[in-house]
């Protein structure tokens, strides 16, 4: 069977990610953005990446540059979009990409947070659009979320999923378009809890964080939680829940906590400080940290 046709739409930090990921499959990739300066530099951007992880590097000639939609999406099998996190941008977007691309080409949105079922009702053909969401950076990151709404057709999920699959992805099916999908639920679940603790002055931030890397965040790639729900046992998990769970925080909203960091302007690495006070070395620390273990995941799995 042919590769399908990709299309990218939005060339940022996402956008090209994206493209790479299909180009090193064998995958012929077109990208485009409404920023020609962001468009200029996708191909060298993808060409550093693929250097630095030891990637064949001829795969970026299968990403073919484009500086108008239409000759991105005309004969592709497969849009993605990933430009900026607006919701009239993405719908208006979606609009002339329907207007452009084949009747029978998939559309998928990679929104972090806005309801798939949002961007895409005021398609004409409904059931072939849903989400796709990936993790930064997309090439090292596996999972890819995809999202039905009420309309998307099985077909188009089953498709997505396997295109994911092929291109060396974890695409996993969410049944429902609820907000944060399934990934960022937990994330923030977890952080809310966090921000109650230091709220509430149980420890402190780095404690917070301490206790997670130094204990079920070592097993987390490895042990998920219903998975160790069922190691330890489900009898014991309710009994753990019966005492825990009443005491764990509910707030319906953002923690005051966090709303008053942001309001006295400690909006984290940007600002020198957040949670925690951060030099220029801590952070380039931090980053080269994160980036060296998510490699060293790949590596270990390849
Ligand atoms: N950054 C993350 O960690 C992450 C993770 C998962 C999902 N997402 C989602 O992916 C999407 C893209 O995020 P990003 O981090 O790559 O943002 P980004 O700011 O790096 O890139 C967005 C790009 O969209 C382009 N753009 C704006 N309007 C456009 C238009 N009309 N047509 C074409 N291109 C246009 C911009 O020029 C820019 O290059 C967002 O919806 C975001 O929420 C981001």
């Amino acid at each position: 069977m042919a590769k399908a046709r990709i299309a990218v739409v939005g060339a940022g930090l996402m956008g090209h990610g994206i493209a790479q990921v299909f180009a090193l499959s064998g995958y012929e990739a077109a990208i485009y953005d409404s920023s020609a300066a962001t468009l200029a530099t996708a191909k060298d951007r993808i060409t550093a990446n693929l250097r630095d992880l030891g990637d064949d590097v001829s795969a970026v000639e299968r990403v073919r540059i484009c500086s108008e939609l239409a000759d991105a999406v005309r004969d592709a099998d497969y849009v993605v979009e990933a430009v900026l996190e607006d919701l009239a941008l993405k719908q208006q977007l979606f609009q002339e990409i329907e207007t452009a691309a084949r009747p029978d080409a998939i559309f998928a949105s990679n929104t972090s947070v806005i309801p798939i079922t949002a961007i895409m009702r005021d398609l004409r053909n409904r059931a072939r659009a849903l989400g796709t969401h990936w993790w930064n950076p997309p090439y090292l990151v596996p999972l890819v979320e995809v999202i039905g709404t009420e309309w998307t057709s099985p077909a188009a999920i089953d498709w997505t999923i396997k295109l994911h699959a092929d291109v060396g992805k974890t695409p996993v099916h969410v049944k429902r378009d609820v907000p944060g999908f399934v990934g960022n639920r937990l994330q923030h679940a977890l952080w809310r809890e966090c921000i109650a603790l230091v709220q509430n002055g149980i420890c402190d931030a780095e404690t917070v964080d301490t206790v997670i890397k130094a204990s079920f965040g070592r097993r987390l790639a490895v042990l998920g939680p219903l998975e160790n729900a069922d190691l330890v046992g489900t009898d014991l998990t309710l009994a753990i829940h019966r005492t825990v769970l009443p005491d764990i925080d509910r707030t319906p909203g953002p923690l005051p906590y966090l709303e008053q960091l942001v309001q006295q302007g400690n909006l984290g690495m940007k600002s020198g400080e957040g949670f925690r006070k951060w030099s220029p070395d801590q952070q380039q620390a931090l980053r080269q940290r994160v980036l060296g273990h998510l490699k060293q995941a790949r590596t270990n799995k390849a």
